[in-house]
């Protein structure tokens, strides 16, 4: 059985472009293989908290030395920490907001990057430990930035996935969404398209090893 963690981040609900690709991607895998397990996190409706002071001084510190204090700072963090390191594969939507990624998704990445937990500091540096994942980063944006200067979003995904160890990143951008109907529209139906073309790919990937 594959775990897919499916997360979305825009704040928008029944409008929201991005909700809908990842839904029809978990639509459509949940067709083909009903008894995986899916676990929903919706950052867009439901943000998690910045990391403060509390979180800082808890992460950073010893195992020995945390007190109940500091490890409740640090109860969040542990449960999406788990999320990622249950799930084999990831489904994220994420609008582009102002270059980037909404500051919920923001909020998510700090509370998730944590030493120790998905990232060591080895002999060699810097080591992620979320091996052997999959993630479809679903972008949409108003205008179009793929592969351009002010693409902030994507280059910035790829370096803090691969820190944690994320490596195996495909993205779809569903671009000039604000740039009329017939834009829209073309850019929605590529995306559909696309979506099949990766859960083709990543059910080849998983059919050997998991559903054998
Ligand atoms: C606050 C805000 C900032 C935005 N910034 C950008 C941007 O920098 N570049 C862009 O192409 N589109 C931008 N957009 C447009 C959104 O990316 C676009 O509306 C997208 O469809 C939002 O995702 P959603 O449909 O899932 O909510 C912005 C929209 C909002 C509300």
């Amino acid at each position: 059985m594959v775990h897919i963690l499916h997360l979305d981040s825009s704040p928008r609900g029944d409008r929201s472009i991005s909700r809908a690709l990842t839904k029809q991607f978990i639509d459509v895998w949940k067709q083909i293989h009903p008894d995986d397990a899916i676990i929903y996190r919706d950052l867009g409706h439901h943000p998690v908290p910045a990391i403060d002071e509390a979180w800082i001084a808890a992460a950073f510190s010893p195992p020995e030395q945390l007190t109940p204090t500091l490890d409740s700072a640090l109860m969040i963090s542990d449960e999406l920490i788990e999320e990622l390191l249950t799930a084999d594969l990831y489904v994220l939507g994420i609008p582009m907001y102002n270059y980037s990624v909404p500051a919920t998704f923001k909020a998510y990445i700090d509370q998730v990057v944590r030493v120790r937990r998905t990232f060591i500091i080895g002999a060699d540096g810097y080591e992620g430990l979320l091996k052997n994942k999959k993630v479809l980063v679903i972008t949409t944006r108003g205008g179009s930035y793929a592969g351009e200067p002010l693409d902030f979003q994507e280059p910035y995904l790829r370096a803090v996935f691969d820190f944690i160890g994320i490596t195996d990143v495909t993205f779809i951008h569903a671009e000039n969404l604000a740039m009329g109907a017939d834009e829209r529209q073309f850019s929605i139906a590529a995306a559909h398209k696309t979506i099949h073309q990766v859960i083709a790919a990543w059910q080849l990937d998983y059919s050997n090893v998991l559903y054998s």
